[in-house]
């Protein structure tokens, strides 16, 4: 645990038992995005192998009565060993605002850089537009997309009509 996290929250590893926590929250810190496809496609994107397999690279953040207050699941790329990725993180939205975002992903970034990874990688959905908010703002840059589709739209990256936003960012040597 440690306690100089924004907010007084507290930060640990996840468990197999914090799957079911984290699912029963995406619905309403997205916003429902995307309406029930949306929601269909978020709960998939988070199979319980993520709370089994990927746990020492991954956080989440606590209140101090034990609520969910943030998660970030990441890990780093076995084909590329420069590389690590941030799958999926997210805020409860009563603490937007606050850097808890910010301080999960600068964390993050440490724990990859120590590991020797020098590049991170994330993707969103085009209409996250939050998320595109975020990610440029600390520091990310949004790949080239394909020329047909709106700037940076790679249009079916995950399958047919499932199109992304790819970020990447280049970690400095010294933080
Ligand atoms: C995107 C998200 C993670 C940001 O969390 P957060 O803790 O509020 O972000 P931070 O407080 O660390 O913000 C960092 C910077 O990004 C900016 N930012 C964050 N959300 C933003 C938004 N919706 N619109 C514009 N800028 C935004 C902040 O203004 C801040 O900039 P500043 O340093 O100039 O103040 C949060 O809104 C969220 O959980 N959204 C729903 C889930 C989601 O889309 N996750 C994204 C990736 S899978």
């Amino acid at each position: 645990m440690t306690n100089d996290f924004p907010a007084g929250l507290a930060l640990r590893s996840p468990r197999v038992d914090d799957h079911a926590r984290v699912l029963a929250v995406l619905d309403q810190w997205w916003g429902g995005l995307g309406g029930e496809t949306g929601s269909r496609e978020r709960a998939l994107l988070l199979p319980r192998l993520y709370f089994q397999h990927f746990t020492g690279t991954s956080r989440l953040a606590e209140r101090p009565s034990g609520d969910l207050a943030a998660f970030l699941i990441g890990f780093f790329s076995q084909d590329q060993p420069e590389v690590a990725y941030i799958h999926f993180a997210g805020v409860d939205p009563a603490l937007h605002g606050r850097g808890i975002a910010t301080a999960l992903y600068r964390r993050f970034f440490a724990l990859a850089r120590g590991e020797g990874r020098h590049r991170v990688l994330a993707i969103t959905s085009p209409s996250n537009s939050a998320s595109r908010a975020f990610h440029t703002r600390i520091g990310f840059t949004e790949l080239p997309g394909a020329p047909e589709a709106p700037p940076s739209v790679q249009p079916d990256y995950d399958g047919p009509g499932l199109d992304r936003v790819v970020f990447s960012i280049d970690l400095p040597a010294d933080g």
